[in-house]
């Protein structure tokens, strides 16, 4: 198969994992016949110095005409003070608004060489496998107003809360689509006990629910969520909840399985192209280092395979790739606790590389 890919390598270590992630795709093109090709256009922070704009229209059009997107990272202090249109997050917020990509994946699962490197207990992480399905268009994140108010003479600053029924409707029905396919069960996340928005989210998932009679429906406040996640995450299987309490409890999460260097994201419309890329971020402290794990956007590489070309041998052999090279010993530096050795961004990638299309993965 000919896939065309954009890559928007963005800020901090985000040209790193990119890169490395781009090696896996050729291998991975090598071996089983397919043929990637790549452009790469700009965002965040980079495309503010180089175009003053965060998502240049080029870009935009480049993401367009492709079959998928792989994104690196945004954000950095050099842009920090720059007016909220010129913000570096706003090119990623704006990108998923054009494209609209309402669904965000952030599956958690352990990788069996870390179970016991989790700053969690054993017993309680083995055998994680949870889907958070957060929603990614609306909420706080894109709710009218959001400005600086003068209150009284007094400054002030306002954020909105609000989502339409469609919207919660879509995300919600997603999420039992892939329950479905799972362990069958979702737990809807919200703050029904004080916010409107949250009731009306509730009221939506009871009504879809029905709509699913194999799948169980249970609610849960987001501070108990974000409680059992590390108290009990096994009880979970598919997590659904808006844009700002998906975007914590992930990180959250991520925790679960030993770094924020190792979760990927899928970020999908109901028709066109998605958005593959690692849940952590720019990462400014370390970037050019080669201290990157580029784990995280190999295993979004996987994702895509998976959900944008349904190449399912594809992404499993990437996956079991990635298993196999934890299993030898390596670790960057975000995985090292106690006086292990580390390597860089690239030997990690090169551990990565030696497992696909061996006869142990395919
Ligand atoms: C994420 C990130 C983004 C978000 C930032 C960079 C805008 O934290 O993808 O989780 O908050 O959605
Ligand atoms: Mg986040």
């Amino acid at each position: 198969m000919k896939k065309q890919i954009t890559l928007l390598p963005g800020d901090g270590i985000g040209p790193e994992v990119v890169t490395e992630a781009v090696r896996v795709l050729d291998k991975v093109g090598n071996v089983f016949g397919h043929e990637f090709t790549y452009q790469t256009a700009a965002i965040g922070g980079t495309a503010v110095d180089q175009f003053e704009d965060p998502l240049p229209q080029q870009t935009l059009q480049s993401c367009r005409e492709s079959d998928a997107i792989l994104l690196g990272a945004v954000g950095g202090p050099k842009w920090d003070s720059y007016p909220a249109h010129l913000r570096p997050e706003k090119g990623l917020l704006r990108i998923r608004k054009e494209l609209e990509l309402f669904s965000n994946l952030r599956p958690v699962s352990i990788y069996n060489s870390l179970i016991s490197e989790s700053t969690i207990k054993e017993d309680v992480v083995r055998g994680i496998d949870l889907l958070i399905v957060r929603e990614l268009t609306g909420g706080l994140y894109f709710g009218e107003p959001s400005e600086r108010l003068d209150v009284n003479g007094e400054e002030a600053a306002v954020d909105t809360l609000s989502y339409k029924r469609s919207e919660i409707e879509r995300i919600i029905r997603m999420a039992f689509e892939l329950a479905e396919l799972r362990g069958k069960k979702v737990m809807s996340v919200d703050k029904a006990n004080v916010l409107e928005s949250s009731r009306l989210w509730r009221q939506i998932a009871n009504e879809i629910a029905e709509d699913f009679p194999e799948v169980t429906l249970e609610h849960m406040l987001v501070d108990n969520a974000a409680m059992q996640l590390i108290r009990n995450p096994r009880q979970f299987d598919v997590l659904v909840t808006e844009n700002l309490f998906g975007d914590i409890l992930s990180d959250e999460a991520s925790m679960i399985s030993g770094s924020l260097g190792l979760l990927p994201s899928a970020s999908l419309s109901a028709e066109g192209p998605g958005i593959y890329e690692p849940i952590h971020g720019s990462a400014p402290d370390i970037a050019g280092k080669g201290l990157a794990n580029p784990l995280a956007t190999i295993a979004s590489v996987a994702m895509m395979l998976k959900y944008a070309f349904k190449m399912e041998k594809e992404a499993e052999a990437v996956m079991s790739a990635i298993n196999a090279a934890l299993d030898s010993g390596v670790r960057t530096a975000d995985l090292v606790y106690g006086n292990q050795g580390s390597v860089t961004t690239s030997e990690m990638t090169d551990a990565v590389l030696a497992y696909i299309g061996t006869e142990q993965t395919n």
